[in-house]
């Protein structure tokens, strides 16, 4: 599986802010929409594009434009904190949803909404969960693209555990990741370490 990790000084200063216990609700949601930013436009560096014919004031020209925007598909909760900024990136993109709250007994995904087009082959998704930490709600998800023909799709992470990034890795599906810092590994309750806590939590408050 292709990883890619967006090293930049500039996503390194929004992913403190964000790890930092003393930013709060706001602040936590304006450093996760400019990081998602970043990784939406590395994510799509490599992205096909066709030319287009314009007309500058001047004369006309030959410009590009991506041939298939991705379908974007936030994990709520804490997704939803990514997808408006993802979209303000690729404005032409079309946007499902996919709900996964977590058992705190199991820490098991529990499903509870899916919100897809029919048929996924040909398109690009991107998977938008700031958080890649057993791997339980990216792979469901994963297996929810699949099974709707998706062979192209990358998950859009803020931070990641090995153990998500192998589990990623051992499924043998069509993915990549995208991601801003691969950290140390889980607590026994499987949050990530040392992480930024409950990323749903520090953006909307708790449940
Ligand atoms: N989900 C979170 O929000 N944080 C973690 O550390 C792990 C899963």
């Amino acid at each position: 599986m292709d990883c890619l990790i967006v090293d930049h000084p500039l996503a390194a200063a929004r992913l403190t802010t964000m790890r930092d216990e003393k930013t709060g609700n706001a602040g936590f949601r304006a450093a996760l929409s400019d990081l998602t930013q970043m990784l939406i436009y590395e994510a799509l560096a490599d992205a096909p594009s066709v030319e287009v014919t314009i007309n500058t004031p001047m004369r006309a020209h030959t410009g590009s434009r991506l041939a298939t925007p991705p379908l974007l598909v936030p994990v709520l909760r804490a997704g939803l904190g990514m997808v408006e900024q993802a979209h303000a990136m690729v404005p032409e993109a079309h946007v499902g949803f996919v709900g996964i709250a977590r058992d705190e007994e199991t820490a098991q995904p529990v499903p509870y909404l899916e919100s897809l087009p029919e048929d996924l082959s040909g398109l690009p998704v991107f998977v938008l969960d700031p958080m890649l930490a057993t791997g339980g709600s990216m792979l469901h998800t994963i297996e929810l693209l699949v099974a709707r023909n998706a062979t192209d799709i990358t998950a859009v992470c803020v931070v990641a555990a090995p153990e998500g990034v192998a589990a990623l890795e051992k499924s043998g599906h069509p993915c990549r990741l995208v991601v801003a810092a691969v950290d140390e590994g889980l607590d026994e309750v499987n949050y990530i370490v040392p992480g930024l806590g409950d990323a749903g939590d520090r953006q909307f408050g708790p449940r």
